[in-house]
């Protein structure tokens, strides 16, 4: 067709009246209907001051059901206990994932697989952190807010060696599948204690793996390559189904270019090298096609109808320029938020982008370059979050330190040092979040002490503008979302 001088011929002057006439009336030439302007309304989707919109990259493809397959049965974890030991030690829970073999007989957050000398072995898996009980039911996805890293990880490993020892010896093949597994525990556990039950340490947990591995081969090395000094904070866990909206991954939206680099760092626990990698990696466009086809879980309980329909219309006013919209044709403009701006603890983000060992390690080395590339690009900020079945998600912020949405968007409520129940955690459904009693002071792993550093409650003010009546009509409307 463009071979063709009349088509051409016609074409310039229309291509070019519309680029001159764009500079002032943009979608006129674009065939869409135009939204009908009150006059002088503002226009409330515009990126707000001190945002910056991510540019999406191309992501794999891959078949949802067999990425669901491989992580609930594969072996990118590939070292753990000895099946027999780990059944003697540790209960199943019902067969919550309703798995098959000798892989129901496990709780949900570990694996039965063959290590690479054959041994069976359960190897822990994403859904120790990627998976939660909410009122009895196993939700896949929603990050784990229960887990309790406020021990040493690693105290178990004496038990666990002495075990293994008697019942198999100390030179057994059960010793080497374990190996990889513990060598990564007794590094990491001592490192990794966080000082409020529920928050995970995940991004420290990568940082000091890193350190023990050869950025090209991932080759294990016993010594440290960079002084682990300056560690960072634990985050709360976002949850899955919002990663098919967002074109970075993290809190800070460090993660760019092939998100199943990032997705599948927890081998690095135990891998042996880059050609387990790269084995590992085939399967994860699979796996991603399966996170992509996750959804939010929908709201329980019954909603005002007229309360829904006043908090959209403030929701879409307050709120939507940075979080997008909900419904039939969702938006959402993938927004990173500058610390000054957003105002919520920075430490998390700011510990990112002060960690030039890890950048270059990641960004230079195997993860970064090899097959499809991919990048960390921190920044002294965090990303406007999805805001899809943000009623489960709670507690609330990069840090989890906002028990519930009513807190949430009422700054001067928000609990200094509050509780909840690790062992009968309980839902609120009106407040939305947890329940939770007010403490007078933290010095307990079960409180939330906001005044640790980057613990802390304060920023996101968008919320203190509405009258009480006003906020319960945007919380009812964030319950349908
Ligand atoms: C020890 C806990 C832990 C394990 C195990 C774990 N993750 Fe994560 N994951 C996290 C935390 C914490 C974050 C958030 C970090 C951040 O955003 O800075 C995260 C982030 C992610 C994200 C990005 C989500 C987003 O919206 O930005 C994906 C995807 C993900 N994990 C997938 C996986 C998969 C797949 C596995 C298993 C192969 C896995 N994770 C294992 C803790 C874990
Ligand atoms: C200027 C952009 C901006 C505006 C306006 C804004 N938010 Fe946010 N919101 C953010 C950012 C950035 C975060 C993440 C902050 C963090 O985790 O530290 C966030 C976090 C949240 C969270 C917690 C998400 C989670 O998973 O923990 C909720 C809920 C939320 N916002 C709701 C709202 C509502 C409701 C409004 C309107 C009243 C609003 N936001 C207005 C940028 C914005």
């Amino acid at each position: 067709m463009s071979m063709n001088p009349k088509v051409t011929m016609k074409k310039i002057p229309f291509v070019s009246l519309c680029f001159l006439l764009g500079l002032l009336l943009y979608s006129a030439c674009k065939n869409e209907p135009i939204q009908p302007e009150e006059p002088g309304e503002p226009d409330y989707l515009a990126a707000p001051s001190g945002t910056t919109p991510i540019p999406a990259n191309q992501q794999r493809n891959g078949d949802a059901e067999a990425g669901r397959e491989y992580l609930l049965y594969g072996d990118y974890v590939s070292s753990g206990i000895p099946i027999d030991v780990f059944n003697f030690a540790f209960d199943g829970d019902g067969n919550l994932l309703n798995r098959t073999g000798d892989n129901a007989d496990l709780p949900y957050d570990f694996t039965a697989i063959n290590a690479s000398n054959g041994v069976r072995i359960a190897a822990a898996n994403c859904f120790t952190c990627h998976a939660q009980v909410l009122d009895g039911q196993l939700i896949l996805g929603l990050g784990n807010s229960l887990a309790d890293f406020t021990d040493d990880q690693s105290s178990v490993v004496p038990t666990v060696d002495a075990a293994i020892n008697f019942l198999h010896g100390a030179n057994s093949p059960e010793r080497e599948a374990y190996e990889p597994f513990r060598r990564s525990a007794l590094v990491t556990g001592p490192l990794l204690i966080a000082e409020t039950k529920g928050v995970n340490p995940a991004a420290e947990l990568t940082a000091i793996l890193a350190a023990h591995r050869d950025p090209q081969t991932l080759e294990w090395q016993a010594d440290p390559s960079y002084e682990i000094g300056t560690l960072g904070v634990p985050s709360d866990v976002p949850a899955w189904w919002l990663l098919k909206k967002k074109n970075a991954q993290f809190y800070n939206g460090a993660g760019r270019g092939d998100f199943t680099k990032f997705t599948m760092a927890s081998g690095m626990l135990t891998l042996k090298d880059s050609a387990e990698a790269s084995a590992i990696y085939q399967h994860f466009g699979d796996v991603l096609a399966f996170l992509f086809e996750l959804e939010a879980p929908d709201y329980p309980e019954v909603v005002d109808a007229t309360k829904v329909a006043q908090g959209e219309s403030l929701f879409y006013k307050n709120c939507a320029k940075c979080h997008g919209t909900y419904g039939d044709s969702p938006t959402y403009p993938n927004l990173l938020v500058a610390s000054t701006t957003i105002g919520t603890d920075p430490l998390y983000a700011q510990t990112a982008t002060t960690n030039e060992f890890f950048l270059d390690w990641w960004n230079n080395g195997w993860f970064g370059q090899a097959l499809q590339t991919s990048w960390l690009q921190p920044f002294d900020g965090y990303i406007a979050p999805p805001l899809d079945g943000i009623w489960a998600t709670a507690p609330y912020l990069h840090n989890g330190s906002v028990p519930n949405l009513e807190t949430l968007l009422n700054s001067s409520k928000r609990p200094t040092y509050w509780r909840r129940s690790f062992t009968n955690p309980q839902y609120d459904y009106s407040a939305v979040g947890w329940q939770f009693t007010i403490e007078s002071s933290g010095n307990n792993k079960a409180i939330y002490d906001t005044t640790l550093p980057g613990y802390g409650n304060q920023g996101h003010v968008y919320g203190d503008v509405f009258t009480d009546e006003e906020r319960s009509a945007v919380i009812e409307y964030l319950k349908t979302i």
